[in-house]
C-alpha cells in the first residue's frame, strides 16, 4: 500500500470513526423519560387547573362530581379529565407518586397528594371492581412512600368494598354493574389486576377472608377466561346462584372470540402478580404460558408495540394499543425475577418495548396535552379513544421503567 494511502486511512479512521465509536454511550432510557416526564407533568398539571376552570358543564355536576384527573386527549388537542369515580382517576396521582419515588424531590410527593385526595370518596363505591385501579394506584403508593397514616385506613376501606362485590356460589367478584340487559354477573379479565388491593389487605389486618376472595377469583379466572392457546375472553357472565358460566364474550375486543389486547396483558401482570402474593406454581405457570401466547403470536408486530385486538381484521392496518404495551413491559420485568428459561428473554422483550415506545411513540414536549406517549387504543370496538393517549399507558410506562432501574441497580421492587 502506498504511504499516501495508509495516511488517508489513518486520517479517515481518527476523524469520522473514532470519535463515534467513543460517542457510543448507551442510552440511559430510565434517566432521559424521567427527565421528560418531568417536564411534561409539570405542563400537564397546568393543562389539568386550565380545564377544570373551563369546565362548561352546569355548576351542580361540577360540584358532584369535579373533574380530578387527566384520562385522554379529544380530536381539538385538549385534555380530557374525568371525575373521581371514573375507573382511570387513580392513575395520574399513581404517576406523580412514582415521579416522587423516583426523583425523591418533595415538589412531586405535594403534587401526588394533591391529586390523590380527591379520590378518597371513591373507597365506599361498591358500584364498580375498579377500586385497585383508582386506590391503590394513587392511595397505595402514597401508603408505601410516605408516612401518611389516613391512607391505610382509606386502602382498607377501599378493600372492603371490593370484597363486598363478591360472589361465593360463583367463586368471582362482580366487574361491572352497566348493561344489565346484557350479563347477570359479568367478570372481565381486567379484574385480576385490582386483586393486589386485597392481597394487601388481608396481610396489613391479618383478615383472611381477603386473600381467599382474591385466590378464588384467580382461580375461577384461570378455569373460565381461557382458552386452550392462553387467549383470553374478555368477559364472563356468571349465574350468581349455580355459578355456572352463562355465556363468555366480548365488550371492548373485535369479537367474542377473539383475543383483546389490553386483556391479554391485563392476565399477564395480573396472574405474575398473583404468584408473587400466594407463591402458588400455577400462577407463575400461566403467567409463562399468556407470555407465550403474546410473544409467539403471528401478529404481534417486530417492535412488540401491539395492535388493539391480536385477530383484528385490517391488521397490519389497525391502530396500535401502547397502554397493553406499558403493562406488559412492567408485568415482563417482574415475571424476570423468578427463573426459568425464559427470564432473561422477558427482560430483553421488555427493554424492547421501552426502547421502541421512547424512539417512536413519545407525545411532544409541552403538548399532545401533557401526556407521555401517544398512540394507545381504549375501545375501538365501541369507537371511542381509537390511536390516542391514555393515562394509564403513561402510568405503566413509568412503572416499568422504575422496575427496570430496580433490577439493574439489584433493588428490591416491591
Ligand atoms: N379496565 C378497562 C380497560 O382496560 O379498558
Amino acid at each position: 500500500m502506498k504511504t499516501k494511502t495508509v495516511i488517508s486511512i489513518l486520517v479517515f479512521t481518527t476523524l469520522f470513526l473514532l470519535p463515534s465509536c467513543k460517542s457510543e454511550k448507551p442510552r440511559d432510557i430510565v434517566a432521559e423519560n424521567f427527565e421528560f416526564a418531568a417536564q411534561q407533568l409539570e405542563y400537564a398539571v397546568m393543562l389539568t387547573e386550565e380545564t377544570v376552570n373551563n369546565d362548561t358543564r352546569d355548576s351542580l355536576k361540577k360540584v358532584a362530581s369535579p373533574l380530578v384527573s387527566p384520562r385522554t386527549m379529544a380530536d381539538d388537542g385538549s385534555l380530557i379529565m374525568v371525575p373521581a369515580r371514573d375507573w382511570t382517576s387513580g392513575f395520574f396521582a399513581g404517576e406523580l407518586w412514582y415521579m416522587y419515588e423516583y426523583t425523591k424531590d418533595p415538589k412531586w410527593e405535594e403534587l401526588a397528594i394533591r391529586f390523590t385526595s380527591p379520590l378518597e370518596s371513591q373507597k365506599l363505591n361498591k358500584g364498580t371492581h375498579d377500586l385497585g385501579f383508582m386506590i391503590f394506584d394513587s392511595f397505595g403508593h402514597g401508603l408505601r412512600l410516605s408516612d401518611l397514616s389516613d391512607y391505610k385506613e382509606i386502602n382498607m376501606a377501599a378493600a372492603r368494598s371490593l370484597a363486598s362485590r363478591y360472589k361465593p356460589n360463583a367463586r368471582i367478584i362482580r366487574s361491572w354493574d352497566h348493561n344489565g340487559q346484557k350479563w347477570d354477573c359479568p367478570v372481565i379479565i381486567d379484574n385480576m389486576m385490582n386483586l393486589e388491593l386485597l392481597f394487601w389487605a388481608s396481610k396489613e389486618s391479618g383478615d383472611t377472608s381477603f386473600y381467599n376472595i382474591a385466590v378464588n377469583h384467580a382461580n375461577t379466572t384461570m378455569k373460565n377466561h381461557f382458552r386452550e392457546d392462553y387467549g383470553t375472553w374478555h368477559v364472563v357472565d356468571y349465574d350468581t346462584i349455580t355459578g355456572e358460566v352463562r355465556k363468555k364474550t366480548t365488550h371492548q375486543g373485535f369479537a367474542d372470540e377473539s383475543s383483546w389486547t389490553r386483556g391479554e396483558a391485563w392476565a399477564l401482570y395480573g396472574y405474575t402478580m398473583t404468584y408473587r402474593e400466594t407463591k402458588n406454581e400455577d400462577y407463575l405457570t400461566q403467567a409463562r404460558n399468556i407470555a407465550n401466547f403474546i410473544f409467539t403470536h403471528p401478529n404481534l408486530p417486530d417492535d412488540l408495540i401491539p395492535y388493539w385486538d391480536f385477530d383484528a381484521p385490517e391488521i397490519p392496518n389497525e391502530p396500535r394499543d401502547v397502554s397493553a404495551a406499558t403493562i406488559t413491559a412492567s408485568a415482563l420485568y417482574e415475571l424476570s425475577l423468578y427463573g426459568g428459561e425464559m427470564a432473561v428473554q422477558y427482560k430483553e422483550w421488555a427493554d424492547t418495548i421501552l426502547k421502541n415506545l421512547t424512539s417512536h411513540y413519545r407525545a411532544t414536549l409541552e403538548s399532545d396535552a401533557g401526556f407521555l406517549l401517544l398512540h394507545s387504543t381504549g375501545a375501538k370496538s365501541l369507537n371511542s379513544e381509537i390511536d390516542v393517549p391514555l393515562v394509564y399507558a403513561d402510568y405503566y410506562f413509568l412503572e416499568a421503567l422504575l422496575r427496570k432501574s430496580k433490577i439493574e441497580n439489584n433493588q428490591s421492587l416491591f
